[in-house]
């Protein structure tokens, strides 16, 4: 149950509202997508890229996004794969296809032109009440409340509200909508970028720092010293295993068999050497090196080398097991066939120059690179394994 003081006033939302839009006004980071007037296709595009990545990691790829797809119209008109070639290494590859998807519909159901009404951008693909709800009211300033972790964190320490995440998430979308009605309407874009800004940079869910914050005078958190306990404390996410042995196989061309992945689930669409994955499970063996090249239906082959490295992602913890082959000197073209069962939707021969342009995840880079010898000898594969720690990586 929410609990709040009973001896505290409630907070003013037209004061909490000015107050944050004047501080964002004057502590507003610089960043590329905030151009004076603001851009609906950069601010969409970068809105796409902040869903679950952090603003530091974005920058780079939203200016080389940018720098291929100019405009809402180029995007559309993009072939997938070069989408998803700009966005390896950004992790979360939905929204790459979702954003690609989203470029197209403005094409075909809006001539080109994004939307203003929060309900019609909110029909795109991939788009939500969240980031419909951002488009609207950053570029266009329409009233439309926006709330994801940030803003929701800000909105129920400034109520006082200790209550479970769900109930939170819930209990912040009413608090941001009475704060976007009570705004002054030349304050509504101000106010809600400021809102996430201050979420990222001041209100932090650890350590916030409460002596630059506009709201520290009406915040009930701060005043009833209960700051470190909004949000409450999440259980840690039960993480499982997956095992994934991956075969590097180069022919006498020095060319490297790849395959793409199903078009669903974990690095959907991405390319690969041929590898073959177990089900995510508490905990994981690998198979014996016979076993997966026949489920990979590399039969035949000999293994040369073999090395292993972990990688976590968000919600699991990848073992890769790397096995080395020559491709035999007959007809290698059997090899591109996928046995029956494999998820596998595409093999091919191709160089390591070619091989390196497609969109790939982070660790299948390092295994390709350490493979094609395109790196030094203190090679991308340890540096992996060194990287490969609890943190969330893709
Ligand atoms: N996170 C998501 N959208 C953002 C924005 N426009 N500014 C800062 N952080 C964000």
């Amino acid at each position: 149950m929410p609990r709040k003081s009973a001896h505290h006033p409630p907070v003013p939302p037209s004061h909490a509202a000015h107050a944050v839009a004047e501080w964002f006004r004057h502590a507003a980071r610089d960043l590329p997508w905030r151009t004076s007037p603001r851009d609906p296709y950069r601010s969409l595009v970068s809105e796409f890229m902040l869903q679950q990545t952090q603003v530091a990691r974005v920058v780079p790829y939203f200016e080389r996004f940018l720098r291929r797809f100019p405009t809402i119209r180029s995007l559309a008109l993009a072939d997938q794969a070069d989408v998803l070639s700009l966005w390896s290494g950004l992790g979360y590859y939905r929204r790459a296809r979702f954003l690609h998807d989203a470029a197209r519909a403005v094409l075909e159901r809006h001539g080109g032109i994004i939307p203003r009404d929060p309900d019609q951008l909110a029909r795109l693909p991939g788009l939500g009440r969240y980031t419909a709800g951002a488009v609207a009211s950053i570029v266009f300033g329409l009233r439309a409340p926006i709330v994801d972790g940030n803003v929701a964190r800000v909105l129920l320490r400034l109520h006082g509200v200790r209550t479970p995440r769900d109930d939170g998430l819930r209990l912040a979308w009413g608090l941001a909508d009475d704060l976007v009605n009570a705004a002054a309407e030349h304050d509504v874009p101000a106010l809600n970028e400021g809102l996430m800004e201050l979420g990222a940079t001041v209100c932090t869910p650890r350590s916030p720092s409460c002596g630059s914050c506009p709201l520290a005078g009406l915040c009930l958190a701060r005043s009833l010293g209960i700051t470190g306990l909004i949000p409450e404390p999440k259980l840690p996410p039960a993480r499982a295993t997956i095992t994934a042995v991956c075969v590097v196989i180069r022919d006498r061309r020095g060319r490297l068999l790849l395959e793409q992945r199903p078009d669903r689930g974990l690095w959907a669409g991405l390319w690969q050497v041929p590898t073959l994955e177990s089900a995510p499970a508490a905990k994981a063996r690998p198979p014996s090196a016979p076993k997966a090249l026949r489920g990979l239906g590399l039969e035949g082959l000999t293994v040369s080398r073999r090395s292993a490295f972990s990688h976590a992602t968000s919600h699991r913890d990848v073992r890769f097991v790397v096995l080395h082959a020559d491709a035999p000197p007959d007809r290698p073209s059997r090899l591109t066939i996928t046995p029956d069962g494999h998820p596998a939707t595409a093999r091919a021969w191709l160089t390591p120059a070619r091989a390196r342009a497609l969109a790939l995840s982070n660790p299948q880079r390092s295994i390709i690179e350490d493979a094609a010898g395109l790196t030094s000898s203190t090679s991308s594969l340890s540096r992996a394994r060194r990287r490969a720690g609890p943190s969330s990586s893709r």
